[in-house]
């Protein structure tokens, strides 16, 4: 037990600034075939996340569910994390800090799909912003880069 604490306390300090606290489970639910969804799930498990994939026909239905209604925030696969919807190619960072302040918002989202994204085309993310929504369908910039 003390070995595996201290194993992960040294991965999160090599991983980024809200690397201190323990990274919680994401599930992804994505098409099976979806080469740049599995790109993103590889990328969060190089960044230390736990990763729980799900394969669906069609994900309409569980991103309504989840209180995903915007088409225009929609991307090709729809995670979950302590509550959160994280849509898309969303950078591990983003992901952290939203674990980390908790935010009042259903979750965040990359829309489409961003060219220069982890999973896509760059591990570093360019050109493109992260945006955050809420309940009453408020959206905001979580991040830009
Ligand atoms: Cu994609
Ligand atoms: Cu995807």
């Amino acid at each position: 037990m003390k070995l595996v604490r201290l194993i992960l306390a040294t991965l999160a300090l090599t991983s980024g600034v809200y690397a201190a606290e323990p990274l919680s489970t994401v599930t992804v639910y994505k098409t099976p075939t979806c080469g740049c969804c599995n790109g993103w799930v590889k990328y969060l498990r190089d960044n230390g996340f736990t990763v729980e994939t799900h394969d669906l026909s069609n994900l309409a239905a569980l991103k309504a569910r989840f209180g995903l209604t915007q088409k225009r925030l929609m991307s090709c696969h729809t995670a979950i994390v302590d509550g959160y919807v994280v849509e898309g190619h969303v950078p591990a960072d983003d992901v952290r800090r939203l674990i980390h302040e908790k935010p009042d918002i259903v979750g965040i989202t990359a829309p489409g799909m961003p060219q220069l994204s982890p999973g896509m085309f760059s591990l570093e993310p360019k050109d493109y912003d992260v945006l955050s929504f809420d309940e009453n369908g408020n959206v905001d910039i979580f991040s830009s880069y």
